[in-house]
């Protein structure tokens, strides 16, 4: 009965008040604002052409769209790692139908059951059904500890100084909105960067300071131009708080070296700007004379740790493990004011806790199985199988973008991704002109509806004024990426003829 005079209510609202209370004039007009460019219009036409494909399989020229946009690995192929899995999957069974099944080693891995009795003891009786400490289990945050100090040769590390979180997504969140406390607050980020900056700061009312990556110098950037770019911000009365690094980049695929990240940490110490350093992709170096270094290890080794505020994140979504959906990550906050400290962890309680399944995730990221166990050999020989297929990939599909003329790619040193320029004709530069968007965006669609390729238009991440391509990832598999290589030409040669 109450429910049915309450849809009464409902109706008689919508017949006699002015319309609905939230409408996209009334709503957070910063919300409606904010750009995402890898779930963004091309991939929304993508996700229109899969469903048209269902209902009318030769309605394209191609069976299936390759979704290139997005480092999503699982969802183009990449297989699972075996012992997580097992792991995982003891963790969330009940003990009497996992750990303490008689049956139990028929199934699983000795090393793998007592993993998982270990998670479980972390959990302190709790199950993975509980919510857990605000900045994640104690002892998972412990071990996340272990490995940050043996990555950067015994540097300390404070358990109380990690957060796990879903993803690196919510803890970039959680620092960006600590920073921003005014409309003049601003954030310097890489041009181009990874989209989540921009998003973020669009969402929370913030400036976006922008410094140039140099595509001639292997996306590098320099101390002029990251000294210009604080200048020039200062003048328009922005009040810079932090600086963003990614490393290896995204979407840019270089990784920086030790000098050039400790030149970064002197510029962020001299303006007392928080460094937010994304080093989601430090296992993914394929580059032979290249070494991830974290910012940590660089600011400690150029004796200016306690100097900055500093904070690193990684994830479970990147490197062999590819587990985005687990949305399992970390940050580590170094230097911060404890009292700010203490607000960040009460944001964090806010939203209770991270996905436990993230948090496992992440403790056997840094931890895997122990050399000599039963699962050592086929864990190894798993992730090498990704590493190299992943490290053949970044050759491949620079040199096949390198070769169709007009393209011009920097080498993809690390990351997932590919960034080719492409010098696109007058005549398309002028129709997109004259259909409200920008080049990049028409050549995206066209090659999407060419071919069932899906890229993320180069201007969704921004570059220099005239420049123009789109970003790829090289995840789906390697027969399949072969022939994406080649309809990039087919497609190019195509757009080239029609915009002639
Ligand atoms: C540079 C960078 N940072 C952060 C993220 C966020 O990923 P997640 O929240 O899945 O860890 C991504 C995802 O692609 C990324 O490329």
């Amino acid at each position: 009965m109450i429910r049915k005079l309450a849809f009464f209510g409902f109706l008689l609202r919508r017949a006699y008040a002015t319309g609905p209370g939230l409408t996209l004039e009334t709503m957070n007009q910063n919300m409606r604002n904010m750009e995402y460019a890898v779930r963004g219009k091309v991939v929304i036409t993508a996700d229109s052409i899969t469903s048209s494909l269902k209902s009318s399989p030769t309605s394209y020229p191609f069976s299936k769209i390759i979704y290139t946009n997005i480092g999503n690995p699982h969802s183009v192929g990449q297989k699972p790692l075996t012992w997580p899995r097992q792991v995982l999957a003891l963790v969330d069974l009940p003990d009497e139908a996992g750990v303490d099944n008689p049956n139990v080693s028929k199934l699983f891995p000795s090393d793998a059951v007592e993993r998982a009795k270990v998670l479980k003891e972390y959990m302190g009786g709790c199950g993975s059904g509980a919510y857990s400490h605000s900045q994640g289990i104690r002892g998972i945050r412990e071990e996340v500890a272990e490995f940050i100090e043996e990555r950067d040769g015994g540097i300390k590390c404070n358990p109380d100084d990690l957060f796990l979180t879903n993803g690196a997504s919510t803890g970039i969140g959680h620092i960006l909105t600590a920073c921003i406390s005014s409309p003049t607050s601003g954030v310097m980020i890489p041009i181009p960067q990874y989209p989540i900056y921009s998003a973020s700061l669009a969402l929370l009312g913030g400036k976006q300071v922008g410094y140039y990556l140099d595509e001639g110098k292997e996306w590098s950037a320099s101390m002029e131009e990251l000294e210009r770019s604080l200048e020039e911000a200062k003048g328009r009365g922005v009040d810079v708080k932090a600086f963003v690094l990614i490393n290896p980049g995204n979407p840019t695929g270089q990784v920086l070296s030790k000098d050039a990240i400790a030149d970064v940490v002197k510029f962020c110490s001299k303006h007392s700007l928080i460094l937010l350093a994304d080093e989601v992709y430090q296992e993914n170096v394929y580059d032979p004379k290249k070494t991830f270094i974290s910012c940590k290890k660089a600011a400690s080794d150029a004796g200016m740790l306690g100097q900055l505020e500093l904070v690193s994140f990684h994830s479970t979504s990147k490197g062999i493990f590819g587990e985005c959906g687990r949305r399992g990550g970390y940050m580590e906050l170094t230097g911060f004011d404890p009292d700010v400290q203490a607000q960040i962890y009460k944001l964090a309680s806010s939203g209770l806790c991270s996905g436990i399944p993230g948090q496992v995730m992440t403790s056997l990221m840094v931890k895997g199985p122990s050399p000599g166990s039963v699962s050592y050999e086929s864990y190894e020989k798993e992730k090498a199988t990704i590493f190299d297929s992943l490290k053949r990939r970044a050759i491949m599909v620079v040199e096949g973008l390198n070769k169709i003329e007009g393209f011009s790619c920097q080498p993809a040193e690390g990351s997932m991704y590919c960034f080719p320029k492409v010098e696109m004709p007058k005549k398309a530069i002028e129709a997109a002109r004259k259909e409200g968007t920008n080049v990049d965006t028409l050549y995206a669609l066209s090659l999407l509806e060419a071919t069932g390729i899906c890229v993320v238009p180069a201007a969704g991440f921004g570059q220099e004024p005239g420049r123009a391509g789109f970003r790829t990832t090289f995840l789906p598999q390697e027969e399949e990426m072969k022939q994406a290589v080649e309809l990039f030409k087919v497609h190019h040669e195509q757009f080239l003829e029609k915009y002639k």
